[in-house]
């Protein structure tokens, strides 16, 4: 099959065209003929071997120290299932669906675990569409949902709302019924407004946290803040959610969650099966909006990562795939 693969960390032009083996499927797993991935700052971190942090060691021990030990890279997809193992119910050949995978995704099939965080697709999108969601909105829901439990009527300011995942998030945060406020550069206003921002601020001209505001939530989806500066624009029991997990960040996530009062949370979103369902569940329901900054082919991926690397994108940057048909007898279990 024809695959991106990439053998050291560097700039978009690690990147390259290539003909490898079709993966293994393997009992627990399931083949997919991806049609549609995206390209993300998870993607662009991967490929740079750029972990902010406390996390590059762990992040370089997880994927390779000096080069990747998976040389294809992507790590959202959305497909048809061309293959089952035998251990699999969940799935069955022909289901269209989505997610995430650890790696692999930018090729013509990828094998992810029947039980990871992979989903039936949602309803009336295509495969480009729903390749925009995995990312983003799995993201918000595991933060805005699960870890704050956003209520209607809360007052949730979102910093980096323009982003891959901010802009998922003020769609999220508008639908759980929040007044949302949008942290971005004032170029991205009216397209954060048209996601359901109530108000926009520009952080090149207004500092937040000196607005004498006070908010139930702010997720900082990129690091730009911090949990002592914003604890002034919390409301008393206040949770402020971070992306980026610095060792500082972590300690005061530690040591607020032995009290009632304002609370620091960082973590990692992983996606579960659960996640994936409600993702689709949401995008039926008008929550999620597949917004599609640009198209790229699967030869062209580094041009992906360029745009991605710009912080122009304006929405998810898609690659499409043109899947051959796998030759069944390939397809080793
Ligand atoms: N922990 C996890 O589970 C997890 C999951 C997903 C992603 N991440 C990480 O989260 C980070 C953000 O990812 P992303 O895909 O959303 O990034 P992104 O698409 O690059 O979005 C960042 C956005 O923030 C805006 N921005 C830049 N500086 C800002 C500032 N000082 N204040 C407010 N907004 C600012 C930029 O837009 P403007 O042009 O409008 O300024 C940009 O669109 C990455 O580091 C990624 O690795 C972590």
């Amino acid at each position: 099959m024809k695959a991106i693969t990439q053998t050291t960390y560097g700039t978009p032009d690690v990147l390259s065209l290539a003909d490898v083996a079709l993966p293994a499927v393997g009992d627990r797993g399931i083949l997919v003929a991806v049609r549609a991935s995206a390209v993300t700052q998870g993607d662009r971190r991967l490929r740079a071997g750029d972990f902010p942090g406390i996390s590059w060691l762990p992040g370089r021990l997880a994927i390779g120290l000096t080069g990747p030990r998976r040389p294809i890279p992507g790590t959202v997809f959305a497909g048809r299932v061309v293959a089952v193992g035998r251990a699999v119910t969940r799935f069955a050949v022909g289901d269209d669906v989505f997610g995430t995978a650890m790696r692999g995704a930018h090729a013509e099939h990828v094998v992810v675990p029947a039980d990871g965080a992979v989903g039936r697709m949602p309803a009336g999108m295509d495969y480009a569409e729903a390749a925009t969601l995995p990312y983003g909105a799995l993201t918000a829901l595991d933060f805005l949902r699960d870890r704050a439990a956003v209520a209607p009527g809360q007052r949730v300011l979102i910093v980096g709302a323009s982003g891959g995942v901010g802009h998922h998030a003020v769609q999220l945060a508008h639908h759980l019924g929040a007044e949302v406020t949008a942290v971005c550069s004032a170029r991205n206003h009216d397209f954060v407004r048209g996601l359901g921002a109530d108000h926009v601020i520009d952080y090149r001209t207004t500092d937040f946290t000196r607005s004498g505001e006070r908010y139930d939530v702010i997720f900082d989806t990129l690091g730009a803040t911090s949990f002592l500066r914003c604890r002034r624009v919390l409301a008393p029991k206040g949770r402020y959610l971070s992306l980026i997990a610095t060792a500082g960040l972590l300690l005061m996530a530690l040591g607020t969650a032995l009290v009632r009062r304002r609370r620091a949370i960082a973590g990692v979103a992983l996606g579960t099966p659960q996640q994936l369902d409600d993702v689709r569940e949401l995008a039926e329901a008008g929550a999620f909006r597949p917004v599609i900054d640009a198209r790229v082919p699967l030869a062209r991926v580094a041009d992906a990562h360029a745009r991605v690397e710009s912080g122009e994108a304006q929405g998810v940057v898609i690659v499409d795939v043109a899947t051959r048909p796998a030759r069944a007898s390939r397809v080793a279990a």
